[in-house]
C-alpha cells in the first residue's frame, strides 16, 4: 500500500514536472509564435506606415512643387502684366516728357531771362528731369533676376545711378564726371549696371571722409589685345572696350583686405552695416556683360576701380568716326519726322526748323513713305520712332531702305526698347538716340548722321 501511495506520488510529481515542463515549453513556443507574429504585425504595419509616409511625403512634396509652380507661374504673370503696364507707362512717358521738356525749353529760349516768370520755366525744366528719373526706377521695378540684353549707353547709366542715391548717401562728399568716351554704348542689363554703379559709389562714400571726401567717374575707349592679362583672367574677347573709372580718395586698402574685397560675405564694416555682398555682386554683374574689373588702391591713398565693357560702336553725333562737324549746312538738308505723338512731332520740328532745317512730318510709316515718294531725292534724312501703330519702326525702316537704300536713317526709342533697335544699327547710314533728349542732344544727333556719307 505504501510502495503504491510511494509509486503513486514519484508518478504524479513526474507528470506534474514533465507537464510544467510541456507547459513551459508550449508557452516558449507559444511566445516565440505570438512573438513572431507580434514582430511580423509590427514590420508590416512598420512597411505600411512607412509606404502610406511614403505616398503622402510624395503627395505632399508633388503638391508643394505645384504649389511652387503655381506660385512662380502667377509671380511671373504678375510680374510680365506689371511689365507691360510699366512698359507702356514708360513709352506714353517718355512722350509726356519730351513734351514737358521741350516745350518748356522752347519757352525759355524766347523769354527774357529777367523776367519773373522765367524762373517757372525752370522749374518746369526740373520737374520733367525728376520725372525722368522716375521712369527710370519703374524701369528698375520691372526688371527680373533674368540680364536682360538691351542696347544702353553708359553715361546714361552713369547720370541715372548717381540720380538714385538715397539722400543720406554723399553728404559733404563732391562727386564728379569726366565722360570722355565717344560713343559710349554697351549691350547689357541696365539695372545690374545701374547696381553695379551704387554700390561702388556706396563704398567709396563709406570710405571717404565727410567735408573733404570727392569721388570722380571717368570714361574712356580703350583696345585690349589678346596678350592683356585682363582677357586671359575674364576670358573675354580682345577688342574695344569702355573703360569706366571710379576713384575716390577715401582711406583706400591694404594688400590683406584687397586680396579679398570680391569675396561674398567679406566685410570690414562693423556688424549690421555691410553684408560683404556688395563688390561680389559686381563682379558678377560685370561678367554677365563679358567684361572685366580691376582695382588699385593703398592704405591712406584712396582706391580707384576700373571696369571694362565690350564697346559697341554705333555712329552718334559724338563718336569719333563721324567726320568733324562745323557747320550743319542746315538750309540745304531736309528732315523728314515720324512720330506718332503729335507733341514729339511739333517740338521737334520747331527745334529743327529754328536750327535752319527744312521739316516734313508723317504720323506714321504709310504716310512717311508717301511723303518720301512724293519728294524723291529731296529728304536727306528720316528720324524715325520705333513705336507706332499701322507700320512700326521696324517695318517702316526695311520699307524705306528698300525704296531708298541710301537714306540715312535716325532711330529714336524709349527706354524699354532698345533691343530692337540693335540689329537695325548693323545697317549703314543709321544712327540712334534715346527718347527724350532735349533741344541740344537733338541738334547734335540730327548734325552727326545728317553730314554722314549716305548708304553705300
Ligand atoms: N572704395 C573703397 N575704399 C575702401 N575700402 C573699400 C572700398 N570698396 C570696398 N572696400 C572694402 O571692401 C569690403 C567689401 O566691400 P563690399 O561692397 O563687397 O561689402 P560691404 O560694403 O562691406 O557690404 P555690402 O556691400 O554688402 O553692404 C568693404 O567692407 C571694404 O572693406
Ligand atoms: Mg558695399
Amino acid at each position: 500500500m505504501f510502495m503504491d501511495n510511494t509509486i503513486l506520488f514519484y508518478f504524479i510529481v513526474a507528470t506534474t514536472s514533465l507537464l510544467t515542463v510541456a507547459a513551459g515549453v508550449l508557452v516558449v513556443l507559444l511566445k516565440r509564435k505570438v512573438r513572431k507574429a507580434f514582430d511580423d504585425l509590427a514590420r508590416s504595419f512598420d512597411s505600411l506606415i512607412k509606404k502610406t509616409a511614403a505616398a503622402e511625403l510624395e503627395r505632399k512634396l508633388t503638391d508643394e512643387k505645384r504649389t511652387q509652380a503655381e506660385h512662380q507661374l502667377a509671380h511671373a504673370q504678375k510680374m510680365e502684366a506689371i511689365g507691360h503696364l510699366a512698359g507702356g507707362i514708360a513709352h506714353d512717358f517718355n512722350n509726356i516728357i519730351t513734351a514737358i521738356g521741350g516745350y518748356a525749353s522752347l519757352l525759355k529760349k524766347r523769354m527774357d531771362a529777367k523776367e519773373p516768370s522765367a524762373n517757372y520755366v525752370e522749374h518746369i525744366i526740373d520737374a520733367g528731369r525728376h520725372a525722368k528719373m522716375m521712369i527710370n526706377q519703374l524701369s528698375m521695378f520691372v526688371k527680373n533676376d533674368q540680364p536682360q540684353v538691351e542696347l544702353l549707353d553708359v553715361h546714361s547709366v552713369i547720370s541715372a545711378s548717381i540720380s538714385m542715391l538715397p539722400a543720406d548717401v554723399g553728404e559733404g562728399i563732391t562727386l564728379s564726371a569726366d565722360l570722355k568716351a565717344r560713343p559710349s554704348f554697351t549691350s547689357g542689363d541696365t539695372t545690374l549696371l545701374k547696381n553695379v554703379f551704387l554700390n561702388l559709389v556706396i563704398n567709396a562714400c563709406d570710405a571717404c571722409e565727410k567735408g573733404t571726401g570727392s569721388i570722380a567717374f571717368g570714361t574712356e575707349a580703350v583696345t585690349l589685345d589678346s596678350g592683356n592679362m585682363l582677357c586671359r583672367s575674364f576670358s573675354i574677347d580682345p577688342g574695344p572696350f569702355i573703360r569706366i573709372t571710379v576713384s575716390d580718395n577715401g582711406r583706400g586698402m591694404g594688400g590683406e583686405v584687397l586680396d579679398r574685397i570680391f569675396e561674398p560675405f567679406f566685410t570690414t564694416k562693423p556688424k549690421g552695416k555691410g553684408m560683404g555682398l556688395g563688390l561680389s555682386n559686381v563682379w558678377r554683374y560685370i561678367e554677365t556683360f563679358k567684361g572685366a574689373i580691376e582695382v588699385r588702391s593703398k592704405p591712406g591713398e584712396g582706391t580707384s576701380f576700373f571696369i571694362y565693357l565690350p564697346l559697341i560702336e554705333i555712329p552718334t553725333s559724338s563718336s569719333p568716326s563721324a567726320p568733324a562737324v562745323t557747320s550743319p549746312q542746315p538750309s540745304r538738308r531736309t528732315i523728314l519726322i515720324v512720330d506718332d505723338e503729335p507733341s514729339v512731332r511739333e517740338i521737334y520740328s520747331e527745334i529743327l526748323i529754328e536750327n535752319g532745317y527744312v521739316v516734313h512730318t508723317a504720323g506714321d510709316g504709310r504716310e512717311a513713305i508717301d511723303i518720301l515718294d512724293k519728294n524723291a531725292g529731296a529728304i536727306d534724312l528720316v528720324l524715325l520712332d520705333m513705336i507706332m501703330p499701322r507700320m512700326n519702326g521696324t517695318d517702316t525702316f526695311h520699307a524705306i531702305r528698300t525704296r531708298f537704300p541710301q537714306m540715312r536713317i535716325l532711330l529714336m526709342s524709349g527706354s524699354l526698347d532698345q533691343e530692337k533697335v540693335a540689329s537695325l544699327l548693323q545697317e549703314p547710314a543709321t544712327a540712334f538716340f534715346q527718347k527724350p533728349c532735349d533741344d541740344e542732344q537733338l541738334i547734335q544727333h540730327v548734325r552727326s548722321i545728317v553730314v554722314s556719307p549716305p548708304a553705300p
